[in-house]
C-alpha cells in the first residue's frame, strides 16, 4: 500500500483568505488561489496569527503609506502552523513540521496574495521560519515573529547598533555596555530586551509600573515609567555612568527621549521604530483627506527635526523596517540559529503573552480593530 500524500489535503486549487480588496476597504473573506512553494519556500496550514500595528496602518492609510499595495492583498505578518509542501532547496522543513515564521508578503516587490499571513494556507520562506518547539503552543509561537524580527534589525543589523550576534551557550558578560529600550513592554521591546540580554549586554528600559516586572524579568536591570515626565533622568540615573552601546526608541514620544538619553550618556546609536505622531486616529478615520495631510506633514517636520538634533549630537538615527532580515546574514541567523536555541535553553521567551481574540477569518478584521484601540504587553491573536 502507498503511504498517503501528507501534501494531498492542500492540493486545491483554492483556499479561503481574509481579502483586502481595494485600499482602506474592510477585510472580506475572498477565495484565492492555494499556490505551489518555490525555491526556498515553505507552504503552511496556517493555524494561528497574530496583529500587529502595521496591519491596521496599512489598511487604515491606503496609498498614503504602503503605495505599492493596491489590491487584492491580504496583510499580516506573523504565522503558526504547520508545513503541507516544500519548495526545491528547503532542507530544514518537510510536510507535517510545526513552524511559525515572519510572512513578509505587504513589502514592495513581494506578493500580497501568496504571502499574506491572514489566510488559511500561505507560503514562508525557509529563512525566515524556524519549528515551534515542543510544549509551545501556536498561539504562543504566532506572537513573535515580527517583534522578534524587528528587534534583532535594530541590535544586530550595521546601519543600527551592529552588536556582535549573542553565541548560544556563552555565558552572559555584563561587560559590553548597555542598551536602552524605550518602550520595553511593547511587542518589540519586550524581545529587544530578551536578545540584547542573551547577546551580553545590560539593558535599562521603559514600561508602565504594572509592567515593570514582566520587563525586568525578561533581563533589564532598571525598567522606568515612560508616562512619568522624570523618565530620561530616571534613565541616566539607572544608566549610572555605564558605556551606553545605543538605544532603540519604541512608541511615538520615544526618538526625542532616546536621543536625550544618548546625548547625557555618549550613546551614539539610535534604532527607531515608529512614527513620531501615532497614526491610530488617521487609521481608525472614515475619510483620509484633509485631516491625513496634516497628520504626515506633522511626521515629516517632527522625522526631520529629530535628525538634524541626532546629527547635531554625534547619533547616527535611522528607522529599522522589521522584515529587512529577509535580505541579510541576519534572517538565517536569528530564524535558523538563534531563536530556535534560544526558545530551547529558555533564554528566549515568547512574549508578550497572546490574547486570543477569535476563531476563524471573520475574527481577523475585529482583531485589528482591537489592537488599534491599544494592548498593554499583550499580542492580538487569531487561531484559523
Ligand atoms: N519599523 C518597523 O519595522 C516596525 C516593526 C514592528 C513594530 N513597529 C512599531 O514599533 C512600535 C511597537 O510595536 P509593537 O507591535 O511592539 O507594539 P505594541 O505591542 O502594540 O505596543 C503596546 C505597548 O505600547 C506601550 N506604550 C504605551 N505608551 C508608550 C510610550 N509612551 N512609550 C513607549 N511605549 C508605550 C504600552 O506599554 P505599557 O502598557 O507598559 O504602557 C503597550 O504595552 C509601534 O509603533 C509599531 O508601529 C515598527
Amino acid at each position: 500500500m502507498t503511504p498517503p500524500d501528507i501534501t494531498e489535503e492542500i492540493v486545491v486549487p483554492n483556499h479561503s483568505a481574509a481579502v483586502l480588496r481595494t485600499p482602506r476597504a474592510r477585510l472580506h473573506v475572498d477565495s484565492v488561489a492555494t499556490p505551489e512553494p518555490r525555491e526556498g519556500e515553505v507552504l503552511v496550514r496556517v493555524r494561528a496569527v497574530a496583529v500587529n500595528p502595521v496591519d491596521w496602518v496599512i489598511q487604515g492609510t491606503g496609498s498614503m503609506t504602503y503605495r505599492w499595495l493596491r489590491g487584492p492583498a491580504v496583510l499580516g505578518s506573523d504565522v503558526a502552523g504547520e508545513v503541507v509542501a516544500v519548495g526545491p532547496g528547503v532542507s530544514r522543513f518537510r510536510p507535517g513540521d510545526r513552524v511559525f515564521g515572519l510572512a513578509t508578503g505587504t513589502d514592495r516587490g513581494r506578493d500580497p496574495l501568496r504571502e499574506g499571513a491572514f489566510q488559511e494556507v500561505t507560503v514562508l520562506l525557509e529563512r525566515l521560519a524556524a519549528p515551534i518547539p515542543d510544549g509551545m503552543s501556536d498561539e504562543e509561537a504566532a506572537v513573535l515573529p515580527l517583534a522578534v524580527s524587528t528587534a534583532a534589525c535594530a541590535l544586530f543589523q550595521p546601519a543600527h547598533l551592529g552588536l556582535p550576534l549573542p553565541e548560544p551557550g556563552r555565558p552572559v558578560s555584563a561587560e559590553r555596555g548597555v542598551v536602552v529600550v524605550w518602550g520595553g513592554s511593547t511587542s518589540v521591546g519586550m524581545n529587544a530586551v530578551q536578545l540584547a540580554r542573551a547577546a551580553g549586554y545590560d539593558v535599562v528600559s521603559t514600561a508602565s509600573p504594572r509592567n515593570a516586572a514582566l520587563v525586568r524579568s525578561l533581563g533589564a536591570d532598571v525598567v522606568v515609567d515612560h508616562h512619568s515626565p522624570g523618565a530620561v533622568d530616571d534613565l541616566v540615573a539607572g544608566i549610572a555612568g555605564r558605556r551606553v552601546v545605543g538605544a532603540i526608541a519604541l512608541g511615538p514620544t520615544s526618538a526625542e527621549a532616546c536621543l536625550a538619553v544618548l546625548r547625557r550618556t555618549g550613546g551614539t546609536a539610535l534604532a527607531l521604530a515608529s512614527t513620531p505622531v501615532s497614526l491610530a486616529d488617521l487609521a481608525g478615520r472614515r475619510r483620509l483627506l484633509p485631516g491625513g495631510l496634516a497628520v504626515f506633514a506633522r511626521i515629516g517636520l517632527a522625522s526631520v527635526t529629530s535628525a538634524l538634533r541626532a546629527r547635531r549630537a554625534g547619533v547616527r538615527s535611522r528607522f529599522i523596517w522589521g522584515s529587512s532580515l529577509r535580505d541579510d546574514d541576519l534572517g538565517p541567523a536569528l530564524w535558523g540559529t538563534l531563536l530556535p536555541a534560544g526558545l530551547a535553553d529558555g533564554t528566549l521567551k515568547s512574549v508578550p503573552e497572546p490574547l486570543v481574540v477569535g476563531s476563524g477569518l471573520d475574527a481577523v478584521q475585529p482583531a485589528l480593530d482591537r489592537q488599534r484601540e491599544g494592548v498593554s504587553a499583550q499580542k492580538i491573536v487569531v487561531r484559523l
